[in-house]
């Protein structure tokens, strides 16, 4: 009998065999203790993620006092979500290239001098951090703050509470001095005649923002390192062709996605192979498992940069498919342009230590060795 539980040491030591098993043995997996049902196979997530009015994500409950977009349906979803994206424009996430450029050639001139080093403290996760306080306009101060509550988020399922103070500052700060960053953007959101938005809804995307870049997009990065050095012919053709990355990138995330799954509650009473998933019920996408399904993709556990791999779940699907998948995909571009450039080898040092997070699929920490 298949046991999943993310962050059990079982889940860890053998991630892609449970996934195997829940597809292949229990696609409507009820949990031990009754509290939740998972589905794996991608058809299912797919179909599932996509019909809202039956798989509901605004039925998860509210938070009081915030307005967060992963616990809306339409239409009051869709509204909240274009008014953000007035703010958060693809334009703004273009602009950020020179900087994460600038972010990234500084950590690897640290690096560089060392030969070696861990990747996560080093590179990753600074890397993503800077990129964040540059788009949503941190201090230095606000900056660290924010970095030690990710870091505290990483381990359990995220608290917003812990950050609506820095939130709350980040947003004063900048009501009496606005900028030109995207907090200053969301809350003139209301200037030019379209429609304001609340102060907990900036609080809320504030707080999805953070974590989606801070913990996820940092993940990703990693996890995409440590298949380049587990296939380092890969790495090399990489290095000799830096315009295969984007491909490259979605296949590390069709591969070791950072979010294992999001949830969704039931608004009736569902059949499915045979069985009957009550309305009412806690269910599991399992956009990791799903990526692994062999129903879907070729040898799903063969990494092959060639693949193409963009049908991957990783970011989401449908509805509340990622926000910030364009920002993720423009610091992966960047971050591993400039790392292959420098560094065409590159090998892992011992066994890293997965990351026990129930949420969360990366590293505590990686160390490698470069060579030019
Ligand atoms: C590789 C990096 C990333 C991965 C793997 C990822 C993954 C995901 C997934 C799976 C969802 C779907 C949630 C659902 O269906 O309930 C999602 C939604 C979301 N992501 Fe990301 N994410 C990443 C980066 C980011 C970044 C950089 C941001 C910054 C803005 C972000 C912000 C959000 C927000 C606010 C939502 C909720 C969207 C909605 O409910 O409509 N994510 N992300």
């Amino acid at each position: 009998m298949v046991e999943f539980s993310p962050d059990s040491e079982a889940f860890r030591s053998d991630r892609a065999g449970i996934f195997r098993a829940l597809r292949d043995e229990a696609p409507v997996y009820r949990s031990p203790d009754g509290s939740f049902i998972a589905l794996s196979r991608y058809d299912d997530v797919t179909t599932a993620a996509r019909n809202w009015d039956t798989f509901s994500s605004a039925l998860l409950g509210e938070h009081p006092g915030l307005e967060l977009m992963n616990l809306v349906d339409p239409t009051a979803h869709t509204d909240l979500r274009s008014n953000i994206s007035r703010a958060f424009s693809p334009q703004r996430v273009l602009d950020l290239e020179p900087e994460i450029r600038a972010i990234a050639r500084s950590l690897i001139a640290e690096l560089r001098s060392n030969g070696s080093g861990d990747l996560i403290r080093q590179f990753t996760r600074p890397l993503t951090t800077r990129v964040m306080g540059t788009l949503l306009g941190f201090s230095d101060e606000q900056v660290t703050l924010c970095q030690s509550l990710t870091d505290a988020a990483m381990y359990e399922d995220p608290d917003v509470t812990a950050f609506v103070p820095l939130i709350q500052e980040l947003v004063s700060d900048h009501r009496a001095s606005p900028t030109d960053d995207l907090t200053s953007a969301l809350l003139g959101l209301g200037d030019d005649g379209g429609e304001a938005l609340s102060e907990s809804a900036i609080l809320a995307f504030c707080f999805g923002a953070i974590l989606g870049n801070n913990c996820t997009t940092m993940n990703s990065l990693s996890n995409g390192i440590w298949l380049a050095a587990d296939h380092p012919e890969q790495w090399r053709e990489l290095a000799e062709d830096p315009s295969l990355l984007p491909e490259a990138f979605e296949e590390m995330m069709r591969c070791e996605p950072p979010t294992h799954s999001s949830q969704r509650v039931t608004a009736e009473d569902v059949e499915l192979y045979g069985e009957t998933i009550p309305a009412g019920t806690l269910i599991l996408l399992l956009w990791g498992a799903a990526s692994l399904d062999e129903r879907a993709f070729d040898a799903p556990e063969r990494f092959d940069i060639h693949r193409r791999g963009d049908q991957h779940l990783a970011l989401g699907w449908g509805t509340h498919f990622c926000i910030g998948a364009a920002l993720a995909r423009l610091e992966a571009r960047v971050a591993f342009e400039e790392l292959v450039t420098a560094f065409p080898r590159v090998s892992v040092l011992g066994a890293p230590e997965r990351l026990p997070s129930p949420w969360q699929w990366g590293f505590t920490s990686l160390d490698v060795a470069f060579a030019g």
